[in-house]
């Protein structure tokens, strides 16, 4: 859709934005000029270009009036804008520059809660999540290919019914911890099997998906979190190969390298720790390589 305006108005307009600019002059933090400077001028073309009208700007304002009045402790619609509009996953690609055969990061999602329950190599972080059990296992290297002993993998993911444990009322710990690589870089554990979940839809975030046709559901994952001394900190997930959702995932999280085959295990096959269960279980190897701190 274009509009032509006149040289006279498009003058006019391109005087507010230089005066806008200009504004900025005194500032003496060079870094945070120039992210408002740069702001206004893109903020303006987006103004210009879509010859924006004064209802749209009026609903536009009270969208982001709504988001604050749902915003909390617990509900951040502000990081969950950022997600749906693709701004998180860009914040993250230019912050975790690919480097080698590094693993690559996605979005880190509001349900990571800090001191997470440690469970030893093998052990489950299920805590009573319901779900079909799941057996991850991987390594974690450097990009050389050198093991990480030690590193801290911090695991979380949602119950069968999509729900995070502090998404229900009751306190509870659950399908979620952290564990240690032992000396070789090897890590496993017991998890449920990633399920697709839809994102807090029930606020301006979840109305404005509806009014573009487009679902608030996400790709069945498991979320990792991966530190160590000297590497850089990896956030990302792993997703289940074969998903309903896949690529329509509604934060744009999914990356080809992070689709992981979860093998179906019918129930009775003899499992990797000689844990007796009693239906079916999937597992999953997922190799973690970390790039160096400041790559
Ligand atoms: C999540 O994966 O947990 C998530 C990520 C972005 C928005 C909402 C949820
Ligand atoms: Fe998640």
């Amino acid at each position: 859709m274009t509009t032509s305006i006149t040289a006279e108005q498009s003058q006019r307009e391109q005087a507010l934005v230089d005066l806008v600019v200009r504004s900025f002059d005194t500032c003496e933090d060079e870094r945070l000029k120039f992210l408002m400077q740069s702001l206004v001028k893109h903020l303006h073309a987006y103004l210009r270009e879509v010859r924006l009208t004064e209802s749209e700007w009026e609903r536009a304002i009270e969208f982001l009036t709504q988001a604050g009045h749902i915003t909390d402790d617990r509900r951040q619609e502000f990081i969950l804008l950022s997600d749906v509009l693709g701004l998180s996953m860009q914040t993250i690609a230019i912050n975790n520059e690919a480097f080698a055969n590094a693993t690559e990061a996605t979005v880190f999602g509001p349900f990571f809660v800090e001191g997470s329950p440690e469970v030893p190599i093998g052990g489950d972080i299920a805590f009573g999540a319901t779900g079909q059990a799941c057996w991850v296992e991987g390594t974690v290297t450097d990009t050389n290919g050198t093991p990480v002993p030690g590193a801290r993998i911090e695991v979380w993911e949602a119950d069968e019914d999509g729900f995070y444990d502090v998404q229900y009322d009751d306190d509870r710990t659950s399908a979620r911890a952290h564990l240690f690589a032992d000396a070789d870089g090897r890590y496993s554990f017991w998890a449920i099997t990633p399920t697709p979940y839809p994102i807090p839809h029930d606020g301006p975030v979840g109305q404005m998906l509806e009014a573009v046709g487009r679902s608030p559901w996400r790709a069945s994952h498991l979320h990792f979190m991966v530190t160590a001394p000297e590497m850089r900190r990896l956030v990302t997930h792993i997703f289940v190969s074969g998903d309903e959702i896949g690529w329509k995932d509604s934060v744009f999280g999914v990356k080809e390298s992070l689709i992981k085959d979860f093998e179906l295990q019918s129930a009775g096959t003899p499992t990797p720790d000689g844990r007796a269960l009693e239906g079916d279980w999937t597992r999953v190897q997922f190799d973690i390589v970390l790039a160096p701190e400041g790559a």
